[in-house]
């Protein structure tokens, strides 16, 4: 069957069902009738570059245990938007957190940025410490993993290379004190980069292995792919991830109606952050 068919195919209620099992079982994300087309559209440019025939087909290639399309499909239908300082309140939360911490103490702060997409909230992030950390006249030492399922995405991210278009929301001089011109684009400075470890992680497998406790776990629009129980489980399991008296930070309205007895929220306008009160 030639390209030309394969471009009028469509999934059949099953085949969404089928490939919607799949993605849930192994990323969390679950697609909505409505995103159906997105995932058909994902679906129909890769078999094209395959020359795959059929849904049926290009499913069992993406199922089989260890196949290394699974990796190539997850990328193509992840949706890694993400923009510097998304959601500016929730960075100012972060920044008046952060530096009441590092007047207090001179231990080093982990920080967890879940779900980073192509890596300007973990360099938002940077760049916030590193201007908190000038303002008090010294170092700030800190460490930020940044994780995501997509492994298109954590390339782009180890690159740290934007178009100018992506600073429209960028003070000029953060953009001039951290990122250097590179060929018409802007290139993350070392100083910024050294701080970041990024990692091709899926967050079903990540809230279950051992990691350092971490000061700061910021997850946002990540949760909005999930069904409202797994929020909650991912949710968690983060918070054991958590050192006392550390904040977790998702988007406002993420999850409405979760709790758990080891955090209290923060009292924040606009803000959706919690502190861990108590060890396990
Ligand atoms: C819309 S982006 C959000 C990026 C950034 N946190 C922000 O708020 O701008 C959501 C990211 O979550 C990632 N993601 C989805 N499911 C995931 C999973 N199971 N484990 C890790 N990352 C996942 C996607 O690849 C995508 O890059």
């Amino acid at each position: 069957m030639g390209w030309s068919l394969q471009a009028t195919q469509s999934l059949s209620a099953l085949q969404f069902e089928q490939w919607n099992g799949l993605l849930e079982e192994r990323t969390g994300m679950h697609f909505r009738q409505v995103q159906q087309s997105h995932l058909q559209a994902q679906l129909l440019m890769r078999m094209r570059e395959l020359n795959c025939n059929s849904f049926d087909e290009y499913y069992q290639i993406v199922r089989a245990a260890d196949a290394e399309e699974w990796g190539v499909f997850v990328s193509r239908i992840t949706v890694n938007e993400t923009r510097f300082f998304r959601h500016i309140e929730s960075f100012d939360f972060v920044r008046r957190t952060i530096v009441e911490k590092y007047e207090k103490t001179s231990a080093s702060l982990n920080v967890w940025s879940v779900g980073c997409a192509t890596g300007e909230e973990p360099y938002s992030l940077a760049m916030l410490f590193e201007e908190a950390a000038e303002l008090h006249g010294g170092d700030l030492s800190y460490t930020i993993d940044a994780t995501d399922i997509s492994a298109e995405a954590i390339a782009l991210a180890k690159l740290g290379e934007y178009p100018g278009s992506a600073f429209a929301e960028v003070k000029p001089a953060l953009r001039e004190k951290y990122f250097q011109t590179h060929g018409g684009r802007l290139k993350v400075t070392d100083a910024v980069k050294r701080h970041i470890r990024f990692h091709c992680e899926n967050i079903l497998d990540l809230a279950h292995k051992p990691i350092e406790k971490m000061d700061i776990i910021f997850c946002q629009n990540l949760l909005i792919y999930f069904q409202e129980w797994r929020k909650k489980s991912i949710l968690d399991a983060l918070v054991k991830q958590l050192k006392p008296g550390g904040i977790l930070i998702i988007g406002p309205g993420e999850v409405m109606t979760w709790k758990n007895i080891f955090l209290t929220p923060c009292r924040e306008i606009g803000v959706q952050a919690y502190q861990r009160i108590q060890t396990t």
